[in-house]
């Protein structure tokens, strides 16, 4: 039997930190052995911010060598940019006319948007949409997403259905999405969860000074060296957990709760732990920065081979709609 398949999206919308590598990227190293996965940059969705061009380009650049140098680069798992795919902005448009202006009116993200005061782009407004013509267009089982994404699916869960009944068919299956509670809050180097917006984030790629830096700055508590620490709380612990098996921690829990160790060499440790976790990768992204031409020959062969299905589906999307020939 055929593996069940798994389709996610991630924008280029800054450098990649440990929140987004333990939520997602991980994650979905985690399951290449047991799903097909289609993992894709979601370059159009980052235009609702309306980035400068080069801004745009040096995301895309970045977070393409990102992920092939932290090994999505795998046999199960197909990379491509969405905006290779000609039939998504068609598909797009089909669900657009299905849906009603005050059903987009209930979407997260146009609410934010609207509460933040500013005049709302039609991109924004539209998101969600775009995001189930993602989904839609290559009918995966499972979309793994952060809780902030779970209204999405279901909007391309309920546009799936709308296509269904209007259109009297079951073309589109319905797409469940796969919420990993245990990865929702990556805390940051505040405590708070870890996000570009809070400005508390431990890059994935940074030199070993940068690393230093924002490590040995984490805010401790007063407990003294003589003490043991409480790791319920402690956000060097919470950080330094992220990269260990339950037999590490349950190691590194004693250490806190022994008497004797300073935060100081618990930031030492931190760090060493995490410029070793990452010394794979970034010696391959070293060489890949050398030789862009390799990445997007990965990206290339992953977005054709994708519009050879998006193809094959659109034509009978088309079909069924009526406009076919
Ligand atoms: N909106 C998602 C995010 O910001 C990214 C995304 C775009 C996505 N299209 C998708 C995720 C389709 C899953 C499926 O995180």
């Amino acid at each position: 039997m055929s593996k069940q398949t798994l389709l996610t999206g991630i924008q280029p919308t800054g450098r990649l930190h440990l929140g987004n590598y333990f939520a997602v990227i991980k994650p979905i190293l985690d399951a290449k052995n047991s799903y097909d996965i289609y993992l894709f940059l979601a370059d159009l969705h980052a235009l609702t911010k309306i980035p400068q061009s080069e801004t745009t380009r040096e995301n895309i650049k970045d977070l393409m060598m990102n992920l092939v140098a932290l090994g999505l680069d795998h046999k199960a798992i197909t990379l491509y940019k969405q905006s290779h795919i000609k039939e998504i902005p068609e598909l797009k448009w089909i669900l657009e006319c299905l849906v009603t202006v005050p059903y987009l009116m209930r979407a997260h993200a146009y609410k934010d948007a609207e509460a933040k005061g500013s005049e709302v782009s039609g991109g924004t407004f539209n998101y969600p949409v775009l995001m189930a013509a993602d989904i839609l267009m290559l009918q995966p089982d499972f979309v793994p997403v952060g809780k902030d994404q779970k209204q999405h699916v279901e909007y391309a869960r309920d546009m799936a259905q709308k296509f269904n009944n209007q259109y009297k068919t079951e073309f589109f299956k319905l797409p469940k999405e796969l919420i990993d509670e245990s990865v929702q809050t990556i805390p940051g180097t505040d405590g708070e969860k870890m996000s570009k917006s809070y400005n508390n984030v431990i890059p994935v790629f940074s030199t070993k000074e940068e690393l230093t830096k924002i490590v040995m700055s984490i805010p401790s508590d007063s407990t003294p060296v003589d003490q043991p620490k409480d790791t319920e709380t402690n956000i060097i612990y919470k950080i330094h957990a992220l990269f260990l098996d339950e037999d590490d921690k349950r190691d590194l829990k004693a250490q806190y709760e022994t008497p004797g160790l300073s935060y100081k060499v618990a930031k030492e440790n931190l760090l060493e732990c995490i410029w070793n976790y990452f010394a794979e990768a970034r010696e391959r992204r070293a060489k890949l920065e050398k030789n862009f031409k390799a990445v997007e020959k990965i990206f290339a062969k992953g977005s054709k081979k994708v519009s050879k299905e998006t193809a094959r589906y659109m034509e009978e999307i088309r079909e069924l709609v009526g406009y076919g020939n």
